[in-house]
């Protein structure tokens, strides 16, 4: 434990304020100057530690003491938490359960969602691909921008998380707007009554939804994940109720393309911004992802409560005191990591924890990694020209870092005689 906590508040409390997280590279170097994990002592930030290094992280995230938020901890903290339906379906998903609950909705889960569908799912993935690249060429006729991250980085994964689970293309922006809402509420700034309010409503109609697909592919299986997790219910060897299905259904959709959104747009700026981005990419496309993964990764901070009172390297804590475990800081630990502000697709061992470790390990990582090692190189392949517009929008939020929307060209300007332009 370091001795300098007042250095961790300022840095922890810099990163999860506004704009917080629209650099915090140089905050975390700051934070790797102190060890791997402070207390946070003031009472000003609802964490009572910080882990930030990689042995920290990823010690903590596989240490069974520290748990995610659940129905148990919630009760005394919120009782009328059962009025609000979008902390109803949460709590019924894996993403906030332990131990055994959390172990027997995962099994059902991965019972059916199998490396052998990730790849199964490779032919939609490129198919998928191919048809947002034809419009993007459409839409970047002439030269015209185009918004890469609404147009191929939110749509592509929003996309193949619909056919996984068998949504028909025509609801997934319907599905988006809810999640959406859902994710206001969901980062730690946005708590205000009536966005509590919003996500209620989101959430009461996704359940409405669901149950529906749920009764219809139940009666009629199909070849989707809901038919077959449906199949696996009925057969007797997984015990999962229908508002269970329903709350994993919503944290998969959501935790699919909200993160992997941020993979596509992050990776966009560093593979055109250096001369040899794009042979890096097609050489190796496995090794470059699991670069950007660790550079630039799309998800930097979970949270982890003290299931008792214990300490954690060197730290104490209370039982139900949270650390804030920062993911982010911790793929670019200098212990870990050699030179870890660089940029480096051949960095030998390179191994991020962009998706976490121990028990809530990411559900989804190999699919995510597949479309990321997919898509990528169809995208500078089939755009030579592709370059940065105007300015792009980041997100502002303290949990995902990424752009809300990022200005591509793919063609040469058309200039007014009808020639191209060859700089455009
Ligand atoms: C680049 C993309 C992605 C990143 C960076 C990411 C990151 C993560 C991380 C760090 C966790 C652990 C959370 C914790 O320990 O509290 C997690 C959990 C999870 N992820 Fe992902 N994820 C990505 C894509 C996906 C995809 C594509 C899916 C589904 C198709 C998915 C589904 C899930 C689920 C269901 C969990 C909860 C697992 C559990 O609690 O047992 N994720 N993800």
């Amino acid at each position: 434990m370091t001795e300098i906590t007042g250095d961790a508040e300022r840095i922890v409390a810099a990163l999860a304020a506004g704009g917080g997280q629209l650099d915090p590279y140089p905050l975390y170097a700051e934070l790797h100057e102190l060890g791997q994990a402070s207390a946070l002592t003031s009472g000003k930030l609802p964490y009572a530690a910080a882990a930030y290094g990689y042995r920290a992280v990823d010690q903590i995230m596989r240490d069974a003491t520290f748990e995610v938020h659940d129905a148990l901890r919630l009760e005394p903290m919120s009782p009328t938490w059962r009025e609000h339906p979008v902390l109803v379906t949460l709590m019924n998903s894996m993403m906030f359960s332990n131990g055994d609950r959390h172990g027997r909705m995962r099994a059902l889960f991965r019972k059916v969602f199998t490396p052998r569908r990730v790849q199964e799912m490779e032919p939609d993935v490129i198919a998928i691909a191919a048809e947002l690249l034809d419009r993007i060429e459409l839409l970047g006729a002439g030269g015209a921008e185009v918004d890469y991250m609404a147009e191929f980085a939110y749509l592509l994964p929003a996309r193949v998380v619909g056919r996984l689970l068998g949504l028909p293309d025509d609801d997934i922006s319907w599905f988006r707007a809810q999640v959406d809402v859902i994710n206001d509420w969901l980062d730690f700034r946005r708590k205000g009554p009536e966005v509590l309010a919003a996500a209620d409503q989101a959430a009461a109609d996704i359940t409405t939804y669901y149950l529906d697909l749920i009764a219809q592919r139940r009666a009629k299986p199909e070849g989707d994940l809901i038919s077959d997790l449906t199949r696996a219910v009925a057969d007797g060897t997984h015990q999962v109720t229908d508002l269970e299905l329903v709350g994993n259904l919503l944290v998969l959709f959501n935790a699919s393309f909200s993160t992997t959104i941020h993979l596509f747009g992050n990776a966009l700026p560093l593979l055109l911004g250096s001369s040899d981005g794009r042979a890096q990419l097609l050489k190796d496309p496995a090794a470059y992802v699991e670069e950007v993964l660790r550079y630039d990764t799309p998800a930097h901070v979970f949270i982890r409560l003290a299931s008792r009172d214990t300490e954690f390297l060197g730290v104490p804590l209370k039982e139900g005191q949270l650390v804030a475990v920062l993911t982010g800081a911790a793929n670019r630990d200098p212990r870990r990591f050699a030179e870890p502000d660089r940029f480096d697709p051949d960095r030998p061992d390179n191994q991020p924890i962009s998706f976490g470790a121990g028990a809530h390990y990411c559900l989804g990582a190999a699919l995510a990694r597949t479309e990321a090692q997919l898509a990528l190189p169809m995208v500078v392949e089939r755009f030579p020209q592709l370059a940065l517009g105007s300015e792009p929008v980041r997100t502002d939020q303290f949990i995902l870092r990424g752009y809300k929307s990022l200005p591509v060209t793919v063609s040469s300007l058309v200039t007014a005689g009808g020639s191209a332009d060859a700089s455009g």
